[in-house]
């Protein structure tokens, strides 16, 4: 059994009422639930955690690494800003995915630049609620292989 965060940032509390044609008609809610129940079938025990605080952010990141195997993280727009974000994953030693619901990279050219995917071990971008459960098999497999 391994552990793992999955850590929402900024404004994904809104998902079902913010820019559903961009982001989907469902809620954190059930996103989580649905992450959870998957989890139980995949051999993984997950925490599901969200903020729009970058310090809260940063504590949550530094507090996994004492009992995480690692995090599947959606930074929201401090993806695209945020050093603090970027110091605090390079700084934990366990590995992180980056995941976006939208496809960033056809998007506007500011969503382009991450500040987060060069500390990162990878980055699932454009598949939905589909780009965490692919970072959940993902980090599984990673962990397990080493
Ligand atoms: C997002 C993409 C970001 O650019 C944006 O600021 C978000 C959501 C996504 O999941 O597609 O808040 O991370």
């Amino acid at each position: 059994m391994i552990n793992i965060l999955v850590l929402h940032g900024p404004n994904l509390n809104m998902l079902g009422e913010r820019e559903p044609e961009i982001y989907g008609s469902q809620s954190l809610n059930e996103l989580d639930s649905w992450l959870l129940k998957m989890c139980e079938e995949m051999g993984i025990k997950l925490r599901t955690q969200q903020s729009n605080h970058e310090g809260e952010l940063i504590d949550a990141i530094q507090e996994a690494r004492k009992w995480a195997d690692g995090i599947v993280f959606n930074p929201g727009g401090y993806t695209h800003t945020s050093v603090a974000l970027r110091d605090a994953i390079a700084g934990i030693g366990i590995p992180v995915i980056e995941v976006h619901l939208s496809n960033v990279d056809s998007r506007e050219s500011f969503r382009r630049k991450s500040l987060i995917s060069p500390v990162c071990l990878g980055k699932i971008s454009g598949f939905g609620w589909r780009s965490y459960s692919l970072a959940l098999l993902g980090i599984r497999d990673f962990v397990s292989d080493n």
